[in-house]
């Protein structure tokens, strides 16, 4: 669900990004970060908790508690909530706690 109209913000939607998402292809809008793109497509699981596995999604929501944490490019523990969303970016949930050599 987006903002359509606001008394004083104008908020230009005509912009789209392509994406994929646990590689389905999807689309966000430009300036939003990967997350609202993801909470739009009405997705809310971003990433497993790494001890009990339960979901994890928005919660702060300005990069301070790492539960939109996900395997952004290759690249894991991107916190989505504050990384905006880019052409082409290949997004993945991620369910451990990720290793980043391994994607360098
Ligand atoms: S939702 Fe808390 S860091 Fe992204």
């Amino acid at each position: 669900m987006r903002i359509q109209e606001h008394p004083i913000l104008d908020f230009k939607q005509n912009n789209i990004i392509h994406f994929t998402y646990d590689g389905q292809a999807v689309e966000g809008i430009e300036g939003d970060t990967i997350a609202s793109a993801l909470h739009n497509l009405g997705i809310r699981k971003l990433s497993h908790s790494i001890k009990h596995h339960r979901a994890r999604g928005f919660y702060c929501a300005i990069g301070n508690c790492a539960s939109c944490n996900m395997i952004v490019n290759g690249l894991p523990n991107v916190r989505t909530c504050i990384t905006k969303l880019e052409e082409g970016m290949v997004v993945k949930t991620q369910t451990d706690k990720g290793v980043l050599y391994e994607h360098v």
